[in-house]
């Protein structure tokens, strides 16, 4: 397959391979945004932009619920694939690392309708989900 032709298969599907990193975001609150909404709240795209992890799709059928982790990851059909296939050139190709960590949060953070009093501070809210490498270093 084609990068491009890449698709969103939910966290559960990253759990074989990332059982660390699927543990640490299972108790974080990402994990439970869509349990956040109440009644028709769960069909606002307006909510769901940031409350899941695709609004647009979550409305079009796929119930991708939380904001799991190709919110934050991207689509990762093509990973998924590369990494069980072995297959070296879409293993390369399909990276799932993020280029702009703090653009990235501030998507959903950095708006007033976070309901958050506080400013957002990377370093600070980075720490309370923190998986991966760094995790290991710490
Ligand atoms: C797709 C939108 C989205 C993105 C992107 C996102 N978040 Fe969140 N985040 C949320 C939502 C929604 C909540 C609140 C979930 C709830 O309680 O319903 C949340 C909650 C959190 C919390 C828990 C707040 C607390 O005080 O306990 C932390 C920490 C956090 N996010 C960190 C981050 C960091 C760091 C990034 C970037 C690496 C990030 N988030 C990217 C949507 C997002
Ligand atoms: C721009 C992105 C964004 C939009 C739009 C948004 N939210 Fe949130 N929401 C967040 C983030 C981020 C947090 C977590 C803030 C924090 O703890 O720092 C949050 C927190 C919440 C919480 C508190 C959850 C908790 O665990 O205490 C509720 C409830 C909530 N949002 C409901 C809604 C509803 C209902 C809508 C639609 C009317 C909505 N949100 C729209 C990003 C958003
Ligand atoms: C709120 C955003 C967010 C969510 C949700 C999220 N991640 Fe991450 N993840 C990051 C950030 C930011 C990094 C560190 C930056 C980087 O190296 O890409 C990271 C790092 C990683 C790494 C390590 C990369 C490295 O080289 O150290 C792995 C593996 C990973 N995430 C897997 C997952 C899996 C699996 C899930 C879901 C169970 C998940 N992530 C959910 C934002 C997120
Ligand atoms: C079949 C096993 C497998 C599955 C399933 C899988 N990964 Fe990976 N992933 C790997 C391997 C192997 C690496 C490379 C680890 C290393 O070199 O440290 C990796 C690396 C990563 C990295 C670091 C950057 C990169 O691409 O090398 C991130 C982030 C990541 N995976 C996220 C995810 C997410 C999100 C999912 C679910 C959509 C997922 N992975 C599903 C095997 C898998």
């Amino acid at each position: 397959m084609n990068v491009s032709e890449s698709k969103y298969v939910g966290a559960s599907a990253c759990f074989h391979c990332h059982q660390a990193e699927y543990q640490v975001w299972q108790a974080t609150k990402h994990a439970s945004s869509f349990d956040s909404l109440l009644g028709n709240e769960k069909q606002k795209y307006y909510c769901l932009q940031c409350h899941t992890t695709d609004g647009a799709q979550h409305l079009a059928g796929f119930k991708i619920k939380n904001v799991e982790c190709e919110a934050c990851h991207g689509m990762g059909e093509a990973h998924v694939k590369a990494h069980t296939l072995q297959d070296k050139t879409l293993i390369a190709e399909s990276k799932m690392t993020i280029p702009n960590r703090e653009k990235l949060c501030l998507r959903c953070h950095g708006d007033k309708q976070s309901m958050s009093l506080e400013a957002f501070d990377y370093t600070k809210m980075w720490g309370k989900i923190i998986h991966g490498k760094n995790q290991k270093k710490s």
